[in-house]
């Protein structure tokens, strides 16, 4: 049965909707649309949509968006559907970004993250992240520092048996 299962494709027209209901559930100072439409027309921006099936309908999930800059990949956003979460969807976004720049031929991974999102943090290091440096009230609304995050990608395990785990705990729901 197709219900449940998580698919990861390139953005399309129709999941804008969906997405900024859950860029605005997620974020204090949410991306707006036209930033989203400036990014799926940005040669080095990349948009991965995930999706279900739900009552015959694909849902839009979560969402991933990030820059390749030389051999650098710049992440920029990642968010899932608040009552999605803790199912594997950002894992598994993540692995098909890692998937793809590597086959592309990059080598490293940078972020900012909250100092104080510790569910993000901690997903990160579990793909062997670190904290490299920290930018002083960087998140303009809060005054929050950013912890600067990177990883070398080619030290990041992927295209394991993650992708099967967490497909299960999704079709299980
Ligand atoms: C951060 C976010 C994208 C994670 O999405 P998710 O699909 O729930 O993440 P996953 O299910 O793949 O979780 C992977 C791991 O991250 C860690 N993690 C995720 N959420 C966590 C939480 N609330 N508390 C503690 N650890 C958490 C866990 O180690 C988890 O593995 P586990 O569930 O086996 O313990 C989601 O919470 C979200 O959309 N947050 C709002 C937007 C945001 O903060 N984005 C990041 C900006 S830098």
């Amino acid at each position: 049965m197709e219900d449940g299962i998580l698919k990861i494709g390139e953005y399309e027209e129709g999941d804008i909707d969906e997405i900024i209901c859950i860029e605005r559930d997620s974020y204090p100072t949410p991306w707006s649309e036209n930033l989203f439409r400036s990014e799926m027309t940005s040669p080095i921006s990349r948009l991965l949509v995930g999706r279900t099936t739900q009552e015959e309908r694909r849902k839009v999930v979560g969402y991933i968006v990030y820059w390749r800059v030389d051999d650098e990949i710049h992440l920029h956003n990642i968010a899932v559907r608040r009552d999605m979460r803790r199912k594997g969807i950002a894992t598994r976004l993540l692995i098909e970004a890692i998937r793809c720049s590597r086959l592309e031929g990059a080598r490293w991974i940078t972020l900012e993250v909250r100092h104080s999102n510790l569910p993000a943090q901690r997903m990160y290091e579990r793909f062997g992240f670190t904290v490299r440096g920290i930018r002083p009230g960087y998140y303009t609304d809060t005054k929050e520092d950013a912890l600067i995050m990177w990883a070398d990608l080619r030290l990041i395990p992927w295209g394991d048996s993650t992708g099967a785990v967490v497909a299960e705990k999704i079709i299980d729901e």
